[in-house]
């Protein structure tokens, strides 16, 4: 499947549209962590775009998020894509056999919290603007326990299993978020 055809089919599952600019941060932290690791940029880039397809059908029930994206997706992503689009969501059971999913499920779980924190500051600033926000904001808020606590610190340290320290990941995440602002309205 390629970007468009990605992009088309997110589009048929998920009509919140915050939830699409969410995807769409994600993809390009994903693309942009996998550049600075060598990583395949268009399969990360997929599986950043696509994780979250199955919200609105399942949003409400953990149990079933991540497997029931599986499900749309079966056949058109490769199976550590898939594993690991299922295992970014620890609540579900999911197991992944794949070796090659470990790494793809941390970073994707890294961006994914990323994504919450570097919204969710943006939103603070006065100009409510992305390009106000700096990696010293990010770092303050991250320490901030109880500001945006639908951001898991734990998954968003994940990027430390990739051998990328807290700081260099919210910088390359930052910077990539930057550059689809205008798409997600910030
Ligand atoms: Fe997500």
């Amino acid at each position: 499947m390629d970007r468009g055809e990605a992009f088309e089919l997110l589009k048929k599952h998920l009509k919140n549209d915050r939830m699409v600019k969410h995807c769409l941060a994600v993809e390009a932290i994903m693309r942009a962590v996998a550049r600075v690791l060598g990583e395949e940029e268009e399969t990360w880039g997929l599986v950043g775009l696509l994780h979250d397809i199955d919200y609105d059908e399942v949003g409400q029930d953990p149990s079933r998020h991540g497997l029931k994206a599986l499900e749309i997706l079966e056949g058109k992503l490769p199976l550590h894509a898939l594993e690991a689009i299922a295992g970014h969501n620890e609540h579900n059971g999911f197991k992944a056999i794949n070796p090659a999913a470990e790494r793809l499920t941390h970073a994707l779980r890294a961006a994914d919290h990323a994504s919450g924190l570097i919204i969710a500051t943006a939103l603070v600033m006065p100009s409510k603007k992305l390009a106000e926000v700096k990696l010293e904001s990010l770092l303050r808020k991250f320490r901030q326990k109880d500001f945006a606590r639908g951001v898991d610190r734990d998954r968003l340290k994940e990027c430390e299993l990739l051998g990328l320290k807290l700081e260099d990941f919210l910088a390359t995440a930052l910077e990539a978020t930057n550059q689809v602002a205008e798409c997600i309205g910030l």
